[in-house]
């Protein structure tokens, strides 16, 4: 399995995904602010990876603030959460862990034992992670019929998570079991997680897989061609209003009106009880380089206006149902439980 991130003697090492697939480029740091770039920079990207990376981040900056005496203590990490929080707006996994982060700070007096607990957390929180990919994928693998042709977009597979994935997750389990499943990715402009991180996953777990540009797919279910869609989420509100990568609603949108199943997956941390539908949902907004230009080549005009949401929201009305690790939502949907 890939390891997207590792806490390894008091540092984080994660794999740089700007650099991939062309290069597989490990980093080490023991600076919360430089995982907090990182996130920015979607050098470490997708929801439940972002929490993760967020939780360790918080670590590191107990360690460096060892020597301050308690109030200080709390307001330095205080001050490095912040931070992580303004780092991505959308994917809910990122507070939810940044909240479990902030609950361990106000547990004891003692730093020694607070720094300690803040490791042991964000260990958890990873550990955690690893196991909710499992069930996602063992839950999710009962709705993959043999033989399937299956559309995914963005990435959602062990570089997107602490294990194995979301959506990814469900496929690589049928396929472990034995079915035959063949995979059309999209690319997903403008950062192309599908073309460049999904497609060297899936071939790297001996998955069958067809690259596809974005705007193939509606054309690819009209010729009968697509026997569902899944994709993963960022943020599902309490209606189960879903929002993941931009395009992912287009996609439901066609899955419906050629009647083919559409499915999300996703673990716990990702639904927001405290969000009632998709319009409450944060949209974040991208630079507008990363559409003008595709690996540091210009190819809008300069001066041309952009606008790049990162984020859509699919209706639940659109879902067919939501795989989670406590077991498959079908509308209406009702994630307490
Ligand atoms: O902008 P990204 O690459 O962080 O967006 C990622 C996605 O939209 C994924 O589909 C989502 O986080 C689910 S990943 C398991």
């Amino acid at each position: 399995m890939i390891k997207s991130i590792e806490w390894v003697g008091g540092h984080v090492r994660y794999i740089d995904q700007t650099k991939l697939p062309s290069d597989e480029v490990y980093t080490k740091t023991s600076d919360y602010r430089d995982v907090a770039e990182a996130i920015r920079k979607l050098r470490i990207r997708g929801a439940p990876l972002i929490g993760i990376a967020a939780a360790y981040a918080v670590a590191l900056a107990g360690m460096e603030s060892r020597k301050l005496e308690s109030s200080k203590f709390v307001n330095e990490i205080t001050e490095a959460i912040d931070l992580l929080a303004a780092t991505r707006p959308t994917a809910v996994n990122l507070f939810w862990a940044l909240k479990r982060m902030k609950t361990v700070l106000s547990l004891n007096d003692n730093i020694e034992i607070v720094r300690t607990s803040l490791i042991d957390e964000a260990i958890k929180i990873h550990s955690e992670d690893i196991e909710m990919c499992k069930n996602i994928g063992e839950n999710g693998s009962t709705l993959i019929p043999d033989n399937a042709t299956i559309l995914t977009h963005c990435n959602t597979g062990a570089l997107a998570t602490g294990g194995d994935g979301t959506a990814q997750s469900v496929i690589t389990t049928a396929h472990k079991q034995g079915k035959r499943v063949n995979v059309y990715a999209d690319e997903t402009r403008p950062l192309l997680q599908g073309g460049r991180l999904t497609t060297w996953e899936l071939m790297k777990n001996g998955i069958e897989v067809n690259l596809i540009t974005d705007n193939v797919a509606a054309f690819l279910m009209q010729r009968n061609k697509i026997t569902l869609a899944i994709t993963g989420a960022d943020r599902i509100a309490a209606n189960g209003d879903t929002a993941n990568k931009i395009g992912t609603y287009s996609i439901a949108v066609n899955a419906k009106y050629h009647d083919i199943p559409f499915y999300i997956a996703a673990p716990t941390s990702t639904i927001d009880p405290a969000i009632r539908s998709g319009s409450d949902i944060m949209i974040e907004e991208r630079n507008i380089e990363e559409v003008t230009s595709i690996d540091g080549k210009r190819i809008a005009p300069d001066g041309v206006k952009v606008y790049s949401p990162a984020f859509d929201i699919t209706p639940a009305s659109l879902i067919t149902a939501v795989i989670t690790d406590r077991g498959v939502f079908y509308p209406p949907f009702d994630f307490s439980k």
